[in-house]
């Protein structure tokens, strides 16, 4: 280990130097990765990272991604390139939204008040997990560009019904409801880390790992403890992730999108469709726009690859709702397939926190940078200006017409 990361982690007087001069040297966001993976002890780390049962699908969203083509077009002005976009009437500084994340206070002491403040310097909507480990007010409080809030949908339709309401009052600008969770998947990393949130268990290896990782501890032990201050459900709340699960009760139906629709005045984004004919439901029922998302491929295994998913799902709603996506974009070179695609925007999970975890505020403004500044490549290199929904850039599989 180099004397700088031993400062690090000491967290000595410079360590703030040393973290800043360590950022700048962060290229991609595997470079973030890497850093967030020393800085974590192993159980956080693979709650982060891990996916559902063999992570067919968590590769698969790499795999797929990696293997889209993009033939350029050559002799175009490139001079000046715009990342811009247009949703629900605002004009957004780039294509790049920050997924809801539950917890995050396990990755970086500071967790949803870190993210909003990046959020902040780079103008990019934060959607804020039910299971945000700062109350949605707090983040609202603390947030100056947009907040979306997205919704689970809970056995007991008050809690959730309350949520709306809060989300409203405190200014939050659209509601995501996610519905690839019916009941909470089977995560074997997780398992055989012994993750167990809000509350970690003690045991010998998590005891080994705080002291291996003994910044991430003093702040983990001496802050407040984590919880998920959103949910007014009693001792469920501070139990283990497996009791929550309980919560997750597999009742929620499409019927349940009519008293949703009524109760929330703004758009409705449902996040987590992976086929035409539900998307299509979707866009009947009401909703502005839609998330193609396999959670990260943490929910169910082989599923395909949202950005295989994408197309035919851009082809079923057509102009009528936005189409939105997420799952495996590391680059600005994926968020430009996305585009290309049909996406109109995307939401990153991992790719922010790894700078979270790596550094706090300061980390999640890295990644966003890194990814800005890929997609301003990518796009004049492939002879793009303008990040127009379907129409720029090309690609050879999954076949994509050319301009
Ligand atoms: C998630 N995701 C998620 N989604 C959601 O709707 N509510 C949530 O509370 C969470 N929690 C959560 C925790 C962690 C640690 C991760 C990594 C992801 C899924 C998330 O919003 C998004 O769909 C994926 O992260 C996208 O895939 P990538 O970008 O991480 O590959």
């Amino acid at each position: 280990m180099k004397l700088r990361e031993i400062a690090e982690l000491l967290g000595s007087p410079g360590e703030r130097f040393h973290r800043s001069d360590a950022l700048s040297r962060c290229y991609s966001i595997d470079d973030l990765a890497r850093r967030a993976r020393r800085r974590l002890p192993a159980a956080a780390y693979d709650y982060l990272e891990g996916g559902g049962e063999d992570e067919c699908t968590l590769r698969r969203n790499r795999s797929a991604l990696e293997a889209i083509e993009v033939t350029p077009n050559v002799l175009r002005d490139v001079r000046e390139v715009d990342l811009a976009i247009t949703l629900f009437g605002a004009r957004l500084p780039s294509p790049i939204i920050l997924a809801p994340v539950g917890g995050p206070r396990l990755f970086h002491h500071d967790g949803e008040l870190a993210v909003a403040r990046a959020a902040a310097t780079a103008g990019v909507p934060y959607v804020v997990s039910t299971l945000s480990s700062v109350s949605l007010e707090d983040i609202a409080r603390a947030a100056t560009s947009p907040l979306w809030f997205q919704l689970y949908v809970w056995g007991d339709r008050g809690i959730s019904r309350n949520l709306i309401q809060r989300a409203q009052q405190a200014g939050y600008e659209a509601l995501v409801v996610t519905v690839d969770c019916s009941v909470r998947s089977k995560r074997e990393r997780e398992m055989r880390a012994g993750v167990t949130l809000p509350t970690p268990r003690l045991t010998a290896r998590s005891i080994v790992e705080g002291a291996r990782h003994p910044a991430w501890a003093w702040h983990f032990l001496s802050g407040e403890r984590l919880a998920f201050p959103n949910l007014d459900v009693g001792g469920d709340s501070r139990g283990s992730m497996q009791e929550l699960g309980r919560l997750f009760d597999g009742s929620l139906t499409w019927d349940d999108l009519d008293w949703i629709r009524h109760s929330w005045r703004g758009p409705l984004v449902l996040k987590g469709l992976l086929s035409a004919d539900d998307a299509r439901r979707a866009v009947d029922l009401g909703v502005e726009a839609i998330v193609v998302s396999n959670h990260g491929g943490r929910q169910l295994d082989h599923v395909p690859a949202a950005i295989d998913a994408l197309p035919a799902v851009v082809d079923a709603v057509g102009d009528r709702a936005e189409v939105l996506f997420d799952s495996g974009v590391r680059r600005g070179s994926d968020v430009l397939a996305a585009v290309s695609l049909g996406a109109s925007a995307v939401l990153v999970g991992r790719a922010y926190l790894y700078g979270l975890a790596a550094a706090g505020d300061a980390g999640v403004e890295r990644a966003i940078e890194i990814l800005d500044e890929e997609l301003r490549i990518a796009m004049a290199l492939s002879g793009t200006t303008r990040l127009t929904r379907g129409s720029p850039v090309v690609g050879s599989r999954p076949s994509v017409a050319s301009e």
